[in-house]
């Protein structure tokens, strides 16, 4: 009896450690790109399918088809701000003052590997840090976003990294 009770206790433990997924998307994940979404303005309404429990259906957010993490962010502007300046102002994600939207709650997609938020306005905002923190990260491009300030020498950590577009920022 006291065998068959601590059988189920350990498999009590073990259900309740496994992290939620609903729908196809796992609850801590889509809580951070709300996050994300909560720290910007978005005109054109990029992120209008960013609601409900399927975040894997959003649009530029790609999970693996194995095991359904968030593995690429491409949420780069469609839009070149050379060829229609207003068109694309009216298609541009900028940051809300205070609150960065690349805050370190974003780090609860620990699968990133492709994140591109590219062609986009940040002008008022510092490089994100956290984007030195994804362990698997191989893609990185901030081109146009006009990040400002230092670029953080922990850069470095992103071990994996193939690919760095850095370029019009401030
Ligand atoms: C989400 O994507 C899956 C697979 O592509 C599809 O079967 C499902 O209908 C989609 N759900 C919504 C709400 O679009
Ligand atoms: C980064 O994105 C820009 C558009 O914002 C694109 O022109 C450029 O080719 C991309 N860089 C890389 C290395 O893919
Ligand atoms: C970079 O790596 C070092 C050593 O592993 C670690 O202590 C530090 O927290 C990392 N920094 C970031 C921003 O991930």
């Amino acid at each position: 009896m006291k065998l068959l009770l601590t059988v189920f206790l350990c498999f009590l433990v073990t259900l309740t450690s496994i992290p939620t997924i609903a729908n196809g998307c796992f609850e801590v994940e889509r809580d951070a790109l709300l996050t994300f979404k909560a720290g910007l303005h978005d005109p054109g309404n990029l992120l209008s399918s960013w609601h409900g429990p399927e975040c894997c259906n959003w649009t530029g957010v790609i999970c693996h088809n194995l095991h359904q993490h968030v593995v690429k962010l491409n949420l780069r502007n469609p839009l070149y701000w050379g060829d229609n300046y207003f068109d694309w102002e009216s298609h541009v994600l900028t940051g809300k003052l205070n609150l960065h939207p690349l805050n370190p709650v974003l780090l609860s997609l620990k699968y990133l590997t492709h994140l591109d938020i590219g062609g986009h306005d940040f002008s008022n905002i510092n490089f994100p840090k956290v984007a030195c923190s994804f362990e698997y990260l191989v893609y990185l491009n901030l081109s146009g976003s006009q990040f400002q300030g230092v670029i953080p020498h922990e850069i470095g950590n992103l071990s994996r990294l193939q690919s760095l577009d850095l370029s019009g920022s401030n």
